[in-house]
Order: structure tokens, then C-alpha cells, then sequence
């Protein structure tokens, strides 16, 4: 008999890829959220040099003393006490995001999660032992919850509460007034506060409002450099908490799932870092260009409402299809030549919705939403 165990047959593939592998060659792609542009040269040429002069060897699980140290000064603004002993580096936002919940839940415990959620984290809850408890993130609220929904579902297992502004899949992101309100709501119940922040450098028309600094230190934050440099295929982040056994603990973890990070890929970060801080502001004014062709357009269509969004480079507009569902509404587009995702591939609380990441040109851009509006219209009968 071939065994496995029940935590793998119960884990389900993401809707994302489902509908990326399903996806024609020539069809116009808004599915994946993943820049579509190059790390920074000088990070491909640090790249390069480190592995020349030998840097290919394990590190400290930790990562790179300098490395660490730069990290925390990008964020002194908001806590000058941050040095390296309050980073770690790992392998993506993806492997942070297990280190937390390895290092937090145990059976028995729930955490409070996103819907929408980027579709990781009510998984990587569950194989750690614990359980997703989900609040709402309505367009009507801009994609932000309300604090009675978060303290309707509270209860004395909960051990953390995640947020994730700017978000995967909406597009969401808070003001000054909601994040105070959603610390508030952390340290009342004593939570630990997980911020994903992988999209911190992807705002617009506000700075970013992060969770860091905002006057609770019961705070583990995710980020990564797959979205700040396009560097998604590389795989590196770090957590960064101001809690020094947080810290140890989440290090330990880390050790356990990677021992360390990639050696040569820390000093081609920490070059980027040092000389390349630019770049995040060059890509994000791209694709702000795009996110107002692409709300315009899709404003534009009977029908569909989109949120216009303040942050990351996805929409999740509202579509008013009588009788047609996420899922039908994405595969009649699929046919009609345009990968989008079901709203539902980010939970139930997605129905009605569908995500458009704008990584696309601003050409393929509008032809892609011409071909929204032809598919929209057949399914009107028009
Ligand atoms: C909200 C959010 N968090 C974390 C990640 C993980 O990013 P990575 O593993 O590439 O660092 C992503 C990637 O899409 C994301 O959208």
C-alpha cells in the first residue's frame, strides 16, 4: 500500500496555478504576481562576483551580519532600536511565513487570517497542527476589516492575527487611523501581530503604513525581495521582529527548514540595497501608470466595480454577471484569451470577484481588457 500522509491529500493545489497551467499560448496574462521586470544589473553582477570569490558555502542561519544590519536601518525611521540581532534572513517570504507558524502554533491554537488571503497562509496554519480562523476583507470596507468582525471571531486559542497590507489579492492597504485601530485590537488581545509586508515598496499616492513602530512590539514582520527587486525566481527574504525571543525562536525554525539562506545571492542583495534603492520607486511608478489604465478600463465595463488600490499591482474588481460565478466568468475568459484568477482561489469570501495582476505591459494591458469587454458582453447576450 502506498502511504501518505493525511496532511498531504488533504492540502489542495492553488487556483492560481491551476488556471496558469490551463492558459494558451497566446493569451494575454494577468495571473501570476510576479514583476516582469530584471533584478537590478548591479545585483546580477554582485551576484556573479560573490560566487567567483568563493561566497558559496553555508552561512549563518541568520544570514550575513552586514546584510542584517542594512535591513534594520532601512527601517529606523519607524524604530531606531533595530539592529541585526532583529533580522533573519531566509529563503522567501514563503519560507518566513512557515518559520512564524512553526514558531507560534501549536495543535489546538487558531490564528486570525485574511479573506481573501493570499493562499498560503490558511495552509501553512493547518500544517503546522493549528487552525485558520478567517476574517472578512469586503470591497464595501476597501478591503480592510472591521474591528466587530475581528472580535466576533476571537477566542482563547487564538495566538496571533495576521495582516497583509498592501494585499495579495485586493490590493488593499490601510490608513494611519485603521492600522492604529488594528494594534489596538492585537495588544487588547494580547495576539502576536504578523505583518506581511512583502509589497511595502509598491505604494501609491501614500507612504507606506506599516505595522513596524506602531507602538506594540508583539510583532513578527514578512518580507522578501521577490517583489521590492524582482528577484521572485531567487528566493531570498527575512523576518524581522523587535522581540529578541521571537527572534530566537523563529531562527531556530529557520534552521530547520533551510539552515541558512544562499550564501552569494546576501551580498548581491546587500549591493542592491546600498546602490540600487531606487529601483523599487522606478518599478512602482510603472505600475501605477498601469493600475489607472487597467481601473479605468475595467470602471468603464456594465457591470464590474473595482477598488482602486493603493498599493501591490493587483485589482480585485466585482463583476454582476447574473448566473455566472468566479470560477465561470474566469474560465469564459480564459477561452476568450485572458489568464485572470477566480476570486475564489483566494477563499469563498472571493465570489463575485476576480484578480488581475497588472505585471503586463500597458499595450497588453488594454488589449487585454478589450477582450474582457467582448467576453462580458457575449455573456450578456449582447
Ligand atoms: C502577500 C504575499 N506574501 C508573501 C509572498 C511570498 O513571496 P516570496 O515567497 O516570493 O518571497 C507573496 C508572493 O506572492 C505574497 O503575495
Amino acid at each position: 500500500m502506498v502511504h501518505f500522509s493525511d496532511r498531504a491529500i488533504s492540502i489542495r493545489p492553488t487556483g492560481v496555478r491551476r488556471m496558469f497551467d490551463l492558459a494558451g499560448e497566446d493569451s494575454i496574462q494577468f495571473g501570476l504576481g510576479e514583476p516582469d521586470f530584471q533584478p537590478p544589473p548591479i545585483a546580477i553582477e554582485a551576484f556573479s562576483r560573490a560566487m567567483r570569490e568563493g561566497r558559496n558555502k553555508y552561512t549563518t542561519t541568520a544570514g550575513l551580519p552586514p546584510l542584517r544590519q542594512k535591513i534594520a536601518e532601512t527601517w529606523h525611521h519607524l524604530d531606531p532600536s533595530l539592529d541585526k540581532s532583529n533580522v533573519c534572513i531566509t529563503m522567501s517570504g514563503t519560507n518566513g511565513l512557515l518559520d512564524i507558524f512553526l514558531a507560534l502554533v501549536n495543535p489546538g491554537d487558531n490564528v486570525l487570517l485574511p479573506e481573501p488571503y493570499f493562499p498560503l497562509y490558511p495552509t501553512d496554519v493547518v500544517i503546522c497542527g493549528g487552525e485558520a480562523n478567517m476574517y472578512p476583507c469586503t470591497f464595501e470596507n476597501g478591503f480592510v476589516p472591521t474591528i466587530s468582525d475581528l472580535q466576533s471571531r476571537v477566542d482563547e486559542n487564538t495566538v496571533a492575527i495576521l495582516y497583509n497590507f498592501p494585499s495579495n489579492p485586493t490590493g488593499g492597504n490601510v490608513t494611519e487611523a485603521q492600522r492604529d485601530e488594528l494594534v489596538t485590537f492585537a495588544r487588547d488581545n494580547d495576539l502576536w501581530l504578523i505583518t506581511d509586508e512583502v509589497y511595502d515598496r509598491i505604494v501609491y499616492d501614500q507612504e507606506h503604513v506599516s505595522f513596524l513602530g506602531a507602538g506594540y512590539d508583539k510583532v513578527i514582520m514578512i518580507n522578501s525581495f521577490s517583489k521590492t527587486f524582482a528577484m521572485t525566481g531567487w528566493r531570498i527574504g527575512y523576518l524581522l521582529s523587535p522581540d529578541d525571543e521571537a527572534m530566537a525562536q523563529l531562527t531556530k525554525m529557520q534552521y530547520y527548514v533551510t539552515a541558512c539562506s544562499n550564501d552569494a545571492m546576501q551580498y548581491a542583495v546587500l549591493e542592491a540595497l546600498e546602490n540600487a534603492s531606487d529601483y523599487p520607486a522606478q518599478m512602482r511608478d510603472e505600475f501605477q501608470v498601469r493600475r489607472d489604465l487597467i481601473c479605468e478600463r475595467l470602471n468603464a465595463m456594465e457591470g464590474v466595480s473595482c477598488h482602486i488600490p493603493t498599493g501591490a499591482f493587483y485589482v480585485f474588481p466585482k463583476f454582476d454577471i447574473p448566473g455566472v460565478n468566479s470560477e465561470e466568468l474566469a474560465f469564459a475568459l480564459l477561452e476568450g484569451g485572458v489568464l485572470c484568477s477566480p476570486g475564489t482561489a483566494f477563499g469563498t469570501a472571493g465570489e463575485g470577484h476576480l484578480r488581475f495582476a497588472y505585471t503586463i505591459g500597458r499595450e497588453d494591458i488594454s488589449r487585454g481588457m478589450d477582450r474582457v469587454e467582448i467576453v462580458l458582453k457575449k455573456l450578456r447576450g449582447e
